[in-house]
């Protein structure tokens, strides 16, 4: 647990929920111990129903930040998520958080901000943005997905648009994409990078990153369980910051947001 720990454990009320498209929806519950503590790349981990069934929490980053308000993007992929996206306004939700560490934002050591998602890895990028405008930065976001419907753009300013069959957008990767237009993005400014998506596209983005020796910050996802340094369920392995050996670290603890260097994939 973080050692200035805010965490709290909440009964909440869902406010809205609003089905973003077929499998996506946004959910925004009143959380006023959450949202004064969250910072961008937080999680918050949820027990969707009082029932056995599911029986565990799962884990969602912060979407949004809006006063006392929470919102989180979810996408129905099984029994948790599905419950969750057709969860009524008024029904209850137990909410831990918020959880885990955040994206470096607040440093002088750069300018322009590329904030690169794919899927429902452009969940955490809203929070980040309005964050990082607020400490001045500017910001653009390189959005990828399969198909155009896989897109989310709600509340994001700036965005350049990739998807693998040309539906929207530019035709290709989000990393195809950065590629090309990297030097109009970067104008004559310093520049970090933040993302969010599955691993093949991290996996590209860092060895882009690598090559220009740009910083590049990943938020990641694996299995959880409690979300608090307990179960030992989110293990995952990564390069140390030497670059030369391994560990074995808790992504609940350590992440999810990692130095895109420490990738092993
Ligand atoms: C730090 C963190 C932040 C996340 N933020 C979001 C978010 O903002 N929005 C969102 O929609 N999802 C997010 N996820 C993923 C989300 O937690 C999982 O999709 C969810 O737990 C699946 O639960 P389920 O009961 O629907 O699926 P299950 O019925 O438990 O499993 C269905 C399928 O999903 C796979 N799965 C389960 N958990 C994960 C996981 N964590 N990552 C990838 N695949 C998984 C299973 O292997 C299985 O194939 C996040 C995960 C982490 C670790
Ligand atoms: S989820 Fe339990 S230790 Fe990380």
């Amino acid at each position: 647990m973080r050692a200035d720990s805010a965490i709290t454990d909440n009964t909440v009320i869902i406010t809205a929920s609003h089905c973003l498209q077929q499998d996506v929806s946004l959910i925004t519950f009143r959380c006023p111990e959450i949202a004064r503590a969250a910072r961008p790349g937080n999680f918050v981990n949820i027990k969707i129903s009082p029932h056995k069934e599911p029986l565990l929490r799962r884990p969602f980053s912060i979407h949004n930040v809006d006063g006392d308000s929470i919102e989180i993007m979810a996408k129905s992929v099984g029994c948790g998520t599905a419950l969750l996206c057709s969860t009524p306004v008024g029904a209850e939700l137990q909410v831990l958080g918020p959880l885990g560490n955040a994206f470096t934002v607040d440093t002088p050591q750069f300018e322009i901000a590329l904030l690169i998602s794919g899927g429902i890895g452009t969940a955490p990028m809203r929070f980040l943005e309005k964050t990082l405008l607020a400490a001045g930065k500017k910001v653009y976001h390189v959005i990828g997905g399969k198909t155009k419907k896989d897109i989310q753009t709600r509340g994001l300013t700036n965005c350049h648009i990739a998807t693998e069959d040309g539906s929207d957008g530019f035709r290709g990767t989000a990393i195809d994409l950065l590629q090309e237009r990297f030097d109009f993005f970067a104008g004559s400014g310093t520049v970090k990078l933040f993302s969010c998506g599955p691993n093949p596209m991290l996996k590209a983005l860092a060895a882009f990153c690598k090559k220009k020796k740009l910083p590049c910050e990943a938020s990641l996802e694996s299995i959880m369980g409690c979300g608090i340094g307990i179960c030992y369920g989110c293990t995952v392995e990564l390069k140390n910051t030497s670059g030369r050996e391994t560990s074995m670290i808790l992504l609940c603890q350590e992440g999810p947001v990692i130095d895109a260097e420490r990738l092993l994939f």
